[in-house]
């Protein structure tokens, strides 16, 4: 074994990820090397700054901003891409490629712009692109969607797939935690994206859901086709009706494929807490898909952090120098094949939903809001009201099955009526 040449490494970052991939290299080093049959040797660690101080074993020798350097060492085998955003790590990615170098990667920013491309790139050279820790964190959903589901028609995707939107929700409906104080206790523990709007906007979910589109409904699909709704206007009312009614509010990504056309999107939902979805807390995602043949199965662990996400980079770091060395790189990628799938409008997405209003209490409220419903086609299922005397009351209703864009087109009235103290709001629930 140690007569056996390495395998040579640039680690493109070194924040939280990348300092996780180090330990890991680290701590598992003998173990990785046998499974691999040669030894992992990082040469370059690329960050910004060069003194500030990194993980432990991280040799000074290594660190570098110079990323000229890297692409110059012809000794290179794989690039480990930790470093986020779009075009300096796009740059990277790409010219390694071009040199047939292997790469692994955790930026679902970059895939779900360029993801198509860079894997068409990656074919033609004969290589390895691998990006299990794009999504999910540290849970193996790449694989299993790519490999084991590979025989099956996937036909259903639910996924809690931002820790940070699942780990606020969680803090504020358990805690009474506000926005504010759990977006900076999701920062501190490292789950948040550089840019937090990224995942309390609902932007990280959906470049997560682009990327599970790419394997399991075999679509490209471009990010800004995908509807997307964050976080931001939950309050604490929307979790105590929520539990009132029998659900929980989760973040999800959602794909169905409908044969002619797929429905993807993105936003807060009601989940029944029956449904094991709604028990997912915290920092933890789960996916859920359906195969046509397999029926459903979840998949749920750890979603964002340094420890987690390092052991899905580096297990894709291990396949990809396995590959190399046993001459098959290049074949894991081949296996991925995408078509361009047209996307179902978000308006005539079917759903039963919540609905919210804040409103005058004053004879002929009800009706009036009962009536725009209904010339909307939107029956109402159950009702509640809460508050009475001087100010505005919430009346808050599930309803019957009805079409997003029904329900869209009777809030826009509802909302213009003199009755009406603050927008009326409305989330989709999920159903089995
Ligand atoms: P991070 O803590 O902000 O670390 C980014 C690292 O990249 C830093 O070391 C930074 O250098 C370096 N870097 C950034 N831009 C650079 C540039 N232009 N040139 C040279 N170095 C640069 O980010 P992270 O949380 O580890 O996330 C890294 C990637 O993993 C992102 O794509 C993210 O979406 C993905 N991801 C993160 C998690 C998570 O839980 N955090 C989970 C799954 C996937 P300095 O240290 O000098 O600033
Ligand atoms: N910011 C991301 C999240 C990191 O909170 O899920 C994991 O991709």
């Amino acid at each position: 074994m140690s007569e056996a040449k390495p395998v040579r490494i640039a680690l493109l970052g070194c924040g939280t990820v990348g300092g996780g991939v180090l330990r890991l290299l680290r701590q598992n080093q003998a173990y990785l090397a046998s499974r691999v049959g040669a030894p992992l040797e990082v040469r370059h660690v690329l960050v910004r700054d060069t003194t500030r101080p990194r993980e432990e074993g991280c040799e000074q020798a290594w660190i570098t901003d110079d990323a000229g350097r890297i692409l110059e060492d012809d000794s290179l085998d794989v690039l480990v891409e930790v470093m986020g955003g779009e075009q300096r790590a796009g740059e990277l990615i790409e010219r390694g490629l071009q040199r047939g170098l292997g790469v692994v990667t955790a930026n679902k920013f970059l895939l779900a712009r360029r993801g198509p491309e860079l894997l068409d790139l990656a074919v033609k050279q004969g290589t390895d692109l691998a990006f299990e820790a794009s999504v999910g964190g540290g849970i193996p959903v790449i694989r299993t969607l790519r490999e084991a589901l590979t025989s099956d028609w996937v036909e259903r995707l639910d996924g809690i797939v931002n820790g940070t939107c699942n780990y606020m929700l969680t803090r504020m409906r358990e805690d009474g935690w506000g926005f504010e104080e759990a977006l900076r206790e999701a920062q501190r523990l490292g789950y948040a994206e550089a840019e937090p709007s990224l995942d309390v906007d609902g932007h990280d979910a959906a470049q997560k859901l682009v990327v599970l589109a790419m394997l399991a409904f075999g679509a490209r699909v471009r990010e800004a086709s995908v509807p997307v709704q964050g976080i931001r206007a939950i309050d604490a009312a929307d979790h105590r009706f929520a539990e009132r009614f029998g659900y929980r509010i989760k973040h999800l990504a959602v794909g169905r494929d409908h044969g002619g056309h797929l429905e993807l999107r993105v936003h807060p939902a009601l989940v029944p807490t029956s449904d094991v979805l709604a028990s997912v807390s915290g920092v933890l995602n789960a996916i859920r898909v359906e195969g046509r043949a397999l029926g459903p199965c979840l998949l749920s662990g750890r979603g964002a952090g340094a420890m987690p996400t390092a052991v899905s980079v580096v297990a894709d770091l291990v396949d990809v120098a396995r590959a190399r060395i046993a001459g098959v790189a290049g074949l894991a990628t081949r296996g991925i094949q995408m078509a361009e799938r047209a996307l179902l409008p978000l308006q005539e997405v079917s759903s039963p939903f919540y609905l919210r209003f804040s409103v005058q209490d004053r004879p002929g409220v009800l009706a009036a809001i009962a009536g725009s419903l209904g010339d909307n086609g939107v029956s109402i299922e159950q009702m509640v009201q809460t508050g009475a005397g001087e100010g505005p009351v919430d009346i808050v209703m599930t309803t019957h099955r009805a079409r997003w864009g029904g329900v869209e087109q009777a809030l826009v009235h509802i909302n213009q009526q003199d009755f009406t103290a603050k927008p009326g709001r409305f989330l989709p629930i999920l159903q089995g």
